[in-house]
């Protein structure tokens, strides 16, 4: 035996950081359930009840609870701090909460999937900056984004070819770069970059997509234009869209679309655009300052 392999041996047990069991009992990392494996029987894509998370004593989530009906587009704001991107590092494996429950559909609890599996089980997440490849054509970026979903090599193969084009061709147009799908990524405007990252998450055919401050640094008429695309996207997946831009809000959540509002860890608040506007907690908290 080397002194490498003993040096194996003599480590304790691994704990697991995933669960087999959340996944039917049939996946491991390497298993991608297909769309309608989600259990969205009751009408609920997430579920987060009583979550917390604290800093060092600090608590950045603080029994926070929501719920995200199927095919929802969700707007989240609230002031700096108030746990926004915390609530999506947790939804997405990166945090693990220290109590509290966490459901994608029925039966997934992500707080025992690893990150790459919860990814592959069907949620994208868009960070702030664009994290396109840059030196690639735009068209590659949503080829090599696809490749990543290993259900196209699962059921496709033999006519991978063709669907893939014809998918490329159709995510191309949905994002408005179907002029600019020769040119390197990196030539795009930040707006045409947000709306490629964007191509490239529905790609993967996520059930759920988080988008974490999509609108920031952009001109208005590229907000505009990212509503527009959210809007089309509409039912076709579910979507939280946590942003600060009041005017973006609204163009998303409309007159009857729910708002919610997040202070301090917590849900401030929750309603139509129009109501929570109203809200005196809210009015103190964040919209008044
Ligand atoms: N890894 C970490 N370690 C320590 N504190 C953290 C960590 N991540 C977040 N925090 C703290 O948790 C609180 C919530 O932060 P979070 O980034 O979730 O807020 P946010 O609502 O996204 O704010 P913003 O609107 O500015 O993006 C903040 O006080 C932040 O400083
Ligand atoms: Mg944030």
């Amino acid at each position: 035996m080397t002194a490498h392999n003993a040096l194996i041996v003599d480590l304790p047990p691994i704990t697991p950081v995933y669960d087999d069991s959340n996944l039917n009992g049939v996946a491991g990392l390497g298993h991608v359930p297909a769309p309608g494996e989600i259990d969205v029987s009751h009408g609920t894509i997430l579920y987060l009840e009583d979550v917390t998370v604290s800093f060092d004593g600090f608590r950045a989530l603080n029994k926070l609870t929501l719920s995200i009906d199927v095919g929802e587009l969700r707007c989240v704001i609230g002031p700096n701090g108030a746990g926004k991107t915390t609530m999506m590092d947790v939804i997405t494996g990166k945090t693990r909460p220290d109590d509290g429950k966490v459901f994608l559909g029925q039966t997934f609890d992500l707080t025992r999937m690893s990150e790459p599996v919860i990814a592959r089980t069907g949620i994208g997440r868009k960070f702030q900056k664009p994290t396109v490849f840059e030196n690639h054509p735009v068209w590659e970026n949503l080829e090599l984004a696809m490749k990543t979903d290993k259900r196209w090599f699962a059921s496709l193969r033999a006519r991978l070819d063709r669907a893939a084009q014809a998918r490329i061709e159709e995510t191309l147009e949905l994002i408005r770069l179907q002029h600019h799908a020769t040119r390197l990524a990196g030539e795009l405007s930040h707006g045409q970059k947000q709306r490629l990252e964007i191509g490239m998450l529905l790609m993967q055919q996520p059930a759920l997509l988080l988008l974490d401050e999509p609108a920031a640094g952009m001109t208005d008429h590229e907000t505009m234009e990212l509503a527009e695309l959210l809007n089309t996207l509409r039912g076709s997946c579910s979507m939280m869209v946590v942003e600060h831009d009041m005017e973006f809000v609204a163009a998303l959540s409309g007159d009857s679309g729910k708002v919610t509002v997040m202070a301090e860890g917590s849900v401030l608040a929750e309603g139509t655009l129009d109501s929570v506007k109203r809200d005196d907690a809210v009015v103190e908290s964040y919209l008044g300052r």
